[in-house]
């Protein structure tokens, strides 16, 4: 047991880091407490109060399910955090509602027409919570037995074992092949454990531990659950609720792609007959009570890119009954609308503005730009002395905040060069030498523009491009 405890412990160490680190990694919800109020700088979010509260209201709605089919647009300065709230809003969201983040210009590349991408990119926003019975056993888990076969005959032979199980009123021995054997170690059950193996597919999950070994310090990690002893019998019929979304249901019942297309993700465009034949059955499984429709979220990010048709499908597609909510983002001021010569706010035309709740973004105070600041070093685990800190923080309100947090992991490289331990101001000096923001960059490239091709800037309007940036 003390072996099996060990293995825990290590591989628990293992796996930690696994997610890569982007630039919103750091965000894990918007930071809201129970009155929907932002907190000054929780869950990786800093600051951008209202913009917070505003989305938190909407999530709040979505949660109970009052609203589909409307949108919200983002609108604000390049770096004031909008990408940064619908990632927060996804997370808050959790892994049930589904949530889908796409960048409007992927309209444009993908192998299908953008009416097509549009309507895949909505139905990936659509669950369909589909509830069957299933039989399983659930108990604590007495013993594990698990026979070593002798040295030669393990390949051919395949292990066998003992699984004992218990209720608050039984227990049974249950015998195990090598495929039940090999899921209770990658489960890593252990005795004390609750599980349940469902007996159609034999799929074994850990409820928890049991309350009567709360006292086994050695097995215990800071996320222990524990759980009653089930009562009963082991054999029980219990309701299992799973959620797909509806363009997952569309691949699997499209005859040309088939199930293995969702893995490989080259789904191709979906005839609309099955569509509707799958918008009729899930119609049905709803008035029969054996599904309900979850409504998600569809983010588009950079939304100007779109152009007319697009955003007339979306005027469309948003007044179905099976519409997600869709939020938008975009930094532009007034603009023209892509494919047409009309301008107008955002580059979204006014018939689509006019359905929109917008939640405008601010810039940040150089306090929240030195906080974004530090919560990054941590993620990239960069230690920086404060000194170094309030440097960046000047270059970052000067600058802007991306490249302040581009220069963290930069410094922190100039710092390991120097055997150092601590990003220090020099580090950061050296990295501003090295890498120059767009203002330098635009500034060097007036001073010198007759040495580059193609430039196009007349000297007499030379002083016309800081606008312009
Ligand atoms: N309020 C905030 N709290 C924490 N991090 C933020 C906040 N606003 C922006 N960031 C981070 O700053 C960077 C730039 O923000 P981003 O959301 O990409 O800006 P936008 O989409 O408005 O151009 C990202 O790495 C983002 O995660
Ligand atoms: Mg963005």
């Amino acid at each position: 047991m003390a072996q099996a405890s060990g293995v825990k412990v290590q591989d628990v160490k293992d796996i930690t880091r696994i997610e890569r680190i982007g630039a919103h990694s750091h965000i894990r919800g918007l930071g809201l407490d129970d009155a929907l109020e932002a907190r000054l700088v929780s869950q990786g979010m800093v600051g951008q109060a209202n913009a917070r509260k505003a989305a938190g209201v909407i999530l709040q709605m979505i949660r109970d399910g009052k609203i589909a089919g409307r949108a919200v647009l983002i609108a604000g300065q390049p770096g004031t955090g909008k990408t940064a709230i619908a990632m927060g809003m996804a997370q808050a969201l959790g892994a049930d509602t589904p949530f889908t983040t796409i960048a409007a210009s992927e309209i444009f590349s993908l192998e299908m027409n953008k009416t097509e991408a549009l309507t895949q990119a909505f139905r990936r926003s659509i669950g369909v919570r589909i509830k069957e019975e299933t039989e399983i056993i659930e108990g604590e888990v007495v013993e594990i037995e698990i026979d070593r076969p002798a040295a030669g005959a393990a390949a051919t032979a395949g292990k066998t074992g003992k699984l004992t199980l218990k209720t608050t009123e039984m227990e049974t021995v249950y015998d195990l092949g090598q495929k039940m054997i090999d899921s209770l170690t990658k489960e890593k059950v252990q005795s004390g454990d609750v599980i349940t193996i469902d007996k159609a597919t034999g799929r074994i999950s850990v409820l928890g531990r049991s309350f009567a070994r709360s006292r086994d310090y050695d097995a215990m990690g800071a996320s222990t659950k524990f759980v009653q002893c089930p009562e009963g019998e082991l054999q029980k019929r219990k309701e299992v609720v799973h959620v797909v979304s509806l363009h997952e249901v569309d691949v699997i019942n499209s005859r040309t792609q088939g199930f293995l297309a969702l893995f490989s993700g080259d789904t191709g465009e979906i005839k609309s007959e099955v569509r509707e034949q799958i918008d009729q059955k899930v119609a049905e499984w709803r008035e029969e009570g054996k599904a309900e429709i979850v409504p998600g979220v569809l983010f588009i990010d950079e939304v100007h890119m779109l152009d007319i048709e697009c955003f007339s499908f979306l005027n469309r597609a948003l007044e179905s009954d099976l519409a997600p909510v869709l939020v938008v983002a975009t930094n532009r001021g007034i603009t023209r609308i892509r494919g047409t010569n009309y301008k107008s706010p955002h580059g979204i035309p006014i018939d689509l503005l006019d359905r929109l709740l917008i939640i405008s973004t601010t810039p940040y105070s150089d306090k929240e730009v030195k906080q974004i600041l530090r919560i990054r070093c941590e993620e990239e685990d960069v230690e920086m002395t404060d000194d170094a800190l309030a440097l960046l923080t000047k270059v970052g309100m000067e600058t802007s905040l991306r490249y302040a947090i581009h220069m963290i992991i930069a410094s922190a490289l100039v710092c390991a060069k120097r055997k150092g331990t601590q990003v220090d101001v020099e580090d950061i000096k050296r990295v501003y030498t090295l890498f120059v923001d767009v203002k330098r960059s635009t500034q060097f490239l007036q001073e010198y523009q007759s040495e580059f091709m193609f430039n196009e800037i007349q000297p007499a309007d030379a002083d016309m491009t800081d606008a312009q940036v």
